[in-house]
């Protein structure tokens, strides 16, 4: 049994000053708290307390690409990063296709146990497209897969995604889409618009993606199932979600922090680093997005985060793997482009990084919960003002291919408890919890 924890003054929400006590992984009490004999005692004075983070869209890359990251890498970039549950998506290699894989990945979770780790199960078959994995076999596996993804690529065939939509009504699961038409967007290198014209690079339109929305929300209502879509990227998308949920149909949506800050701009530097997929789009994209995430239209905040060995970024623009790191970072560049812009409260930030992802992945029994009392002690406490600059090489991943090197940010994850268990403490709490 571990000593008890009384985290003194911490600011719940962002909100209203309180202690909270952590007593054997659960939190026993909120408000003014008397310290048991015996306990850690820790000065919050300054910090938020937010429930610990769920990443709804994560990679992993193991098995198979364990030179860019591996699942214990991962977890600790998430653990830094303030998350305590991560959702690892199914392109590794060998693809989670199949309950051994899941399990692999669940199991390896568990053992490193930094943060829990949930596998998202592949739609198709080695993410071809052509025929549906075994679902039924990943939801009943130990994993308990509920979300379905193909990520990475789109499902692109409307029978196949149909009957997936189907399928995963047996279990109360959801098809994870990322949206993206595979013709319109044959070659594309970033976004189709002045910017990629100047640059002579491939242009992949803003209506690749709107049309699969639009189509997905569409088969989802047609078949009474759930759909939820990856990293939306454009204005168009939003205005497809929110008529979407307006006429009821049950869809839910994400946004990343990259494609909340950055824009096609950064192509101007031909750095690969700015190389995502989808790419980075206009200002008024960006607008749009930011204000879907505060009226609720975006349920989600998510990471993509994904890693790359070097010699897949190191290169020229068109040879380079879509993907950039956000674990580490996604709380600060929340907290730039949103909290300190006024857009989101804290509170928001809880809802948007931690309830509503716990929700959508089915883990609200343990993830997401409120800070009270009878809760399982997953707690994020994130210090506002302690600006840092970002440096690839100093993040925990494998990988260090962010797009943020050099840039400050103005705040970060300074203490991830999960289940009571300190699994990142910086330097502010060094010796504190001995
Ligand atoms: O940029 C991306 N990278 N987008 C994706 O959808 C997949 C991801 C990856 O696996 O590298």
């Amino acid at each position: 049994m571990s000593r008890p924890i009384v985290i003194e003054n911490a600011s719940l929400y962002g909100d209203t000053t309180a202690s909270i006590l952590v007593e054997d992984g659960v939190i026993t009490a909120v408000g003014e708290v008397a310290a048991p004999e015996g306990a850690v005692v820790v000065d919050a004075t300054g910090l938020i307390a937010l429930p610990g983070l769920v990443d709804l869209h994560t990679h992993l890359r193991e098995p198979g690409r364990e030179d860019a990251e591996t699942i214990e890498t991962g977890s600790r970039a998430a653990s830094r990063g303030g998350w305590t549950a991560v959702f690892a998506m199914a392109n590794t290699n060998p693809v989670a296709d199949t309950a051994g894989v899941v399990e692999q990945v669940w199991s390896r979770g568990r053992e490193i146990g930094l943060v829990d780790v949930f596998p998202v199960g592949a739609v198709t078959v080695g993410l071809k497209g052509e025929h549906l994995s075994e679902m039924g076999a990943m939801a009943h596996s130990k994993a308990n897969v509920r979300l379905f993804s193909d990520d990475g690529v789109c499902v692109y065939d409307p029978v196949i995604m149909r009957r997936a939509l189907e399928y995963v009504k047996t279990f109360d699961g959801a098809i994870v889409q990322h949206a993206q038409d595979l013709r319109l967007t044959e070659g594309s290198q970033m976004h189709e618009g002045e910017v990629s014209a100047e640059l002579g690079l491939a242009g992949w339109p803003a209506v690749a993606e709107e049309s699969i929305v639009a189509r997905d929300a569409l088969l989802a209502e047609h078949v009474g199932s759930r759909v939820h879509v990856q990293h939306l990227s454009t204005a168009g998308s939003v205005e497809i979600i929110r008529w979407a949920k307006a006429r009821g149909i049950s869809v839910t949506a994400e946004a990343t922090p990259h494609h909340l800050l950055l824009t096609d701009e950064s192509a101007r530097t031909y750095d690969p680093l700015f190389k995502v997929n989808p790419p980075l789009r206009t200002q008024s994209d960006v607008d749009a997005l930011r204000a879907a995430v505060a009226d609720g239209t975006i349920d989600i905040i998510a990471t993509d985060h994904a890693p790359h060995a070097a010699e897949d970024k190191d290169c020229e623009w068109a040879a380079a793997s879509f993907g950039m790191l956000g674990l580490e970072t996604a709380l600060g560049v929340i907290q730039k482009a949103l909290v300190d812009t006024g857009a989101l409260t804290w509170r928001d930030v809880a809802r948007l990084m931690s309830e509503n992802p716990a929700r959508i992945g089915k883990v609200d029994d343990q993830h997401g919960r409120p800070l009270a009392e009878g809760e399982p002690a997953n707690i994020t406490l994130v210090d506002p003002a302690a600006a840092w600059t970002v440096d690839g090489a100093q993040l925990a991943s494998r990988a260090s291919n962010t797009p943020y090197g050099g840039m400050e940010l103005p705040g970060r994850a300074v203490a991830t408890l999960l289940r009571g268990e300190p699994t990142y403490l910086s330097p502010r709490f060094e010796g504190a919890f001995a």
